[in-house]
């Protein structure tokens, strides 16, 4: 028997002082409403996708939330210290809160990066990493939501499709919750990393012959036959935990909106869920105006690209996906017109990327300290991208959202340094002075010197 997810009713003691709250499911292409969902997750009226709406949430009142979600900062309940759940006035509630599953998620650093604000001549720029999260990666935002209401709904099995991310972290909330995890990825195309933090928290994990979209197609019918709840950013719940990415953002400037955010997109549902947090933060009063939301692909994973530039946002042309930014190596992106929608809400744009762009990238955010995957880098090759097409202004305000952490893939990173990631010399020039690679010496005081002393003698080379 296959599961379906129910709308929620419950009062919320803090923020809406003993109210009863209650969202239902909204399908974003005809409007219906229904209070239950399949595990597909899409309208039984015109088959798009459904999302989490709730009338309350338009009508809180924005000053008091701003001062309830700073003094939740300082107190130790376990809700509160979800960088999720203390923005619980805006996010659906299990009907106890026994059933939130939680891991500290959230609470990510927002950095400035003076030496990529150097190169590029754009003083004001930040990144917001996801990649600080407990797993590693921003999907554990969604996660601590979805799976809490997998938790409400008793079921045993939760399962997810994946390019690496997603795996680990709901296996992480699984195995906290107490719930199975079943895992498909393509095999051999995903992180060992990834993969491996999957296997440590217990989930079964297959490792499909297909790509991404194959994985995520047999998952969609796999829950139609077997009583599995659906982990993957389709479910509605996901995109509720990903948008306070854009709460916590907004709270760490002080509510003043930068002018430009910009995002990698892979399956299309954090691009979704951060143009959902902005929207709602607008209507609420919480920001005056909106940020503009940009989503950068890689050339080889580039559907959204050419969906706006060819098909003018209105269906889909899907690709066969192929980058070495293996999380974002998705060429059927689920989620395609919710962030269609979002990017021209807010006035973004969509744009691609090379591999060189990309690795060249990484290793940029890697000199501020920083570092993190290479899917995460796409968004400051699209920036530079973006500068010199004068989308972003140079006295602009830009944040980057870094969505992965450093480790997520080593390998990358090793082949990069040693440089073995690209065969052709002369068009990956532009990366040799971002490579450090390991050196091999005698163990002698002699050999480590003059090691020294060649790497100092680099160092005053010009444009070194
Ligand atoms: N960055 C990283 C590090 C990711 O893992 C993903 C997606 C994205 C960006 C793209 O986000 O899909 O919401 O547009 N990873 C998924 C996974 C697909 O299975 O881990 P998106």
């Amino acid at each position: 028997m296959p599961l379906s997810a129910t709308s929620g009713r419950s009062s919320d003691k803090r923020g809406n002082a003993g109210s009863k709250r209650s969202f239902v499911f909204r399908c974003i292409g005809c409007g219906s409403i229904v209070s239950n969902a399949a595990q597909d997750y899409c309208c039984q009226h015109c088959g798009k996708l459904l999302e989490i709406a709730d009338d309350s949430w338009k009508t809180a009142d924005a000053a008091a939330l701003k001062s309830l979600w700073r003094e939740r900062r300082t107190t130790n309940a376990t809700l509160d210290l979800s960088g999720v759940w203390r923005f619980r006035e805006l996010l659906p509630l299990p009907e106890t809160t026994a059933d939130v599953i939680t891991l500290r998620e959230g609470n990510t650093p927002l950095y400035d990066l003076p030496f990529c604000s150097r190169i590029t001549g754009v003083d004001r720029l930040y990144a917001k990493h996801q990649g600080m999260n407990p797993t590693g990666s921003f999907k554990d935002t969604g996660m601590t939501v979805a799976a809490t209401f997998a938790h409400q709904a008793k079921c045993r099995w939760v399962a997810c499709a994946s390019t690496g991310n997603t795996s680990a972290s709901m296996a992480a909330y699984a195995a906290r919750g107490g719930l199975r995890s079943l895992v498909l990825v393509p095999e051999g195309k995903i992180s060992w990393s990834k993969l491996s933090q999957a296997l440590d928290y217990g989930a079964l994990a297959c490792q499909l012959r297909t790509d991404f979209d194959g994985c995520l197609r047999l998952l969609q019918d796999l829950v139609k036959e077997a009583p599995i709840y659906q982990l993957n950013s389709i479910n509605p719940f996901r995109l509720e935990g990903q948008k306070t990415l854009a709460f916590e953002l907004l709270e760490q400037l002080d509510w003043q909106p930068p002018d430009h955010i910009i995002v990698p997109g892979g399956n299309l549902g954090n691009s979704s869920a951060v143009g959902k947090g902005l929207l709602e933060m607008l209507a609420l009063g919480l920001i005056p105006r909106l940020p503009k939301l940009s989503v950068i692909q890689a050339e080889g994973a580039n559907a959204l690209v050419r969906t706006l530039r060819e098909g003018q946002g209105k269906q889909l042309i899907s690709v066969q996906a192929e980058t070495r930014a293996t999380a974002i190596r998705i060429g059927n992106p689920v989620s395609w017109e919710k962030a269609v929608k979002v990017i021209q809400a807010t006035g973004g744009t969509c744009e691609q990327v090379s591999e060189i762009g990309i690795a060249q990238a990484k290793a940029e955010i890697g000199a501020e300290g920083i570092g993190c995957e290479p899917a995460s880098a796409v968004t400051l090759a699209g920036f530079k991208k973006l500068v010199h097409q004068k989308f972003v202004k140079k006295d602009e305000s830009v944040v980057l959202i870094l969505t992965g952490n450093l480790l997520k893939d080593p390998d990358f990173t090793m082949e990069f340094h040693r440089g073995d990631l690209f065969r052709d010399d002369k068009a990956s020039a532009p990366l040799h002075h971002l490579r450090h690679p390991p050196v091999v010496l005698d163990a002698t005081i002699k050999a480590v010197i003059q090691t020294l002393q060649q790497a100092e003698k680099s160092d005053r080379k010009p444009n070194a």
